[in-house]
């Protein structure tokens, strides 16, 4: 039993952990609130709950473990490109009791699988990709039920563990920070569970820029409503400003003004006035793109994005994280659930990147301005339903997770993408400039 018992004791608790967040996610609401659908954009979370179970027949035991199919028949009703998520409820689908017991057969022979894996060979077993995988995908779901959540209405059933960090001082910190220009090294061919868009690591040249020290908080996005920004077409593309019109936006998702002038917001069934130093929370692309046009700035690219998490200028090499390469502890970043809302800027001294950059990682995703494309020389491992079939130009580029991802579904290399009218995803952003003459 010498079989990289490090990898997996790590496969075995990145399993264990993200089965623990989709059952408290899933236990506090009952079997009619489970099997409704609280927004056409969300899936009932009973489909979520059953999904899981079978992508981890489908990859675990099935592929990794050449073991029959325990429940064949479930295939097509937990295929996410066979249902839209808007017809899911309507679908014969497993009861909550059900799916909690499909769960448990398909882990109970997933950890057979993983005890009797080589960790090496093929790749699906090497360094125990397909686990490090299968977990991952468990906490993205994780991070969808919890959207979904916050879609919902209706009484608090989430309590967070703990409070954040208090705010901090940050009058102290520059505004901006200079990325210096030059070649650095984007995307991973060694991290063993990074997911096939990720890959693989090549050079890309990164003129300097100016990028903002903090994400955008509330209170600078503030500032941009009350000088009417979300009425004035300069600062919004043509179809940034058809989406604001059509939609009716005026304000960030979950915003409201009760008669007076103070901002408050729901989250996850409180009510409570918007906190003005934390990250802005629940903006779309456009929107993001208009602040930013409006502060007289612009979206960093992703590959902009990735220079100021990654790139140590003392040694020209790329981190897995912006803090270094040890794996992310409550001092470095705000993730995991832990806090069930962004933590106020400045709050993870501990996490900054070489250049000084805050919060690249944690409390919320940062829109790009980029398109998600494939690298050079990618390669679809495993299935080309994970990355291949959304490249292209209607999804654009998320980086850092949020404080609703998983460590284990977090690092400087790894890659979201959305459409740019969505807001229930737990995003922000953050804003840059290019710097002319200097490097
Ligand atoms: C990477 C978050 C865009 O939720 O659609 C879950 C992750 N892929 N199941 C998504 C995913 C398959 C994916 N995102
Ligand atoms: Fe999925």
């Amino acid at each position: 039993m010498s079989r990289q018992p490090r990898r997996l004791a790590l496969a075995l608790a990145e399993l264990e952990s993200a089965r623990a967040r989709t059952l408290a996610l899933t236990d506090c609401l009952d079997d009619d609130e489970l099997m409704a659908q609280h927004s056409p954009l969300m899936s009932p979370l009973g489909w979520d709950l059953a999904h899981v179970g079978n992508q981890e027949e489908l990859w675990l035991v099935r592929e990794a473990g050449r073991r029959p199919a325990l429940r064949p028949e479930l295939d097509d009703l937990y295929d996410a490109f066979r249902h839209p998520r808007a017809d899911r409820p309507a679908l014969p689908l497993l009861s909550p009791a059900q799916a909690r017991q499909y769960l448990g057969q398909v882990r109970e022979q997933a950890l057979d699988v993983l005890s009797a894996s080589p960790f090496a060979g093929d790749p699906l077993h090497a360094d125990g990709f397909v686990f490090g995988m299968v977990a991952q995908h468990e906490q993205q779901h994780g991070e969808t039920m919890l959207a979904t959540h916050q879609l919902r209405s209706g009484p608090p059933v989430l309590h967070a563990p703990e409070p954040p960090p208090a705010a901090v001082d940050v009058s102290r910190l520059p505004r901006e920070v200079l990325v210096p220009g030059g070649p650095f090294t984007m995307g991973t061919s060694t991290d063993p569970w990074a997911l096939d868009n990720e890959r693989p690591a090549h050079t890309v040249d990164v003129p300097a820029f100016w990028l903002d020290t903090v994400p955008v908080t509330n209170a600078a996005y503030q500032e941009f409503i009350a000088d009417g920004g979300y009425d004035d077409p300069r600062w919004w593309t043509p179809e940034g400003w058809e989406h604001r019109r059509t939609a009716e936006l005026d304000a960030p998702q979950c915003w409201f003004r009760d008669g007076g002038s103070v901002w408050l917001r729901r989250r996850f069934g409180h009510v409570e006035e918007v906190p003005p130093d934390e990250p802005v929370l629940h903006v779309c692309w456009f929107e993001a793109d208009a602040y930013a046009r409006w502060a007289g700035r612009r979206l960093p690219t992703e590959a902009e994005w990735e220079k100021a998490a990654r790139h140590d200028p003392a040694t020209g090499e790329s981190r897995r994280y912006p803090w270094g390469d040890a794996e992310p502890g409550p001092e470095h970043a705000n993730l995991g659930q832990r806090h069930l809302r962004p933590a106020a800027v400045g709050s993870f001294p501990a996490g900054v990147s070489p250049l000084g950059i805050h919060q690249l990682l944690g409390d919320v995703w940062e829109w790009t301005a980029s398109d998600f494309q494939p690298y050079p020389g990618f390669a679809v491992f495993p299935y080309k339903e994970y990355s291949e079939v959304f490249f292209g130009p209607s999804y654009k580029v998320l980086r850092g997770g949020s404080f609703a991802v998983a460590p284990v579904a977090c690092r400087g290399t790894f890659r979201n993408w959305d459409y740019p009218i969505r807001r229930q995803i737990f995003a922000g952003f953050r804003t840059c400039r290019t710097a002319e003459g200097d490097r």
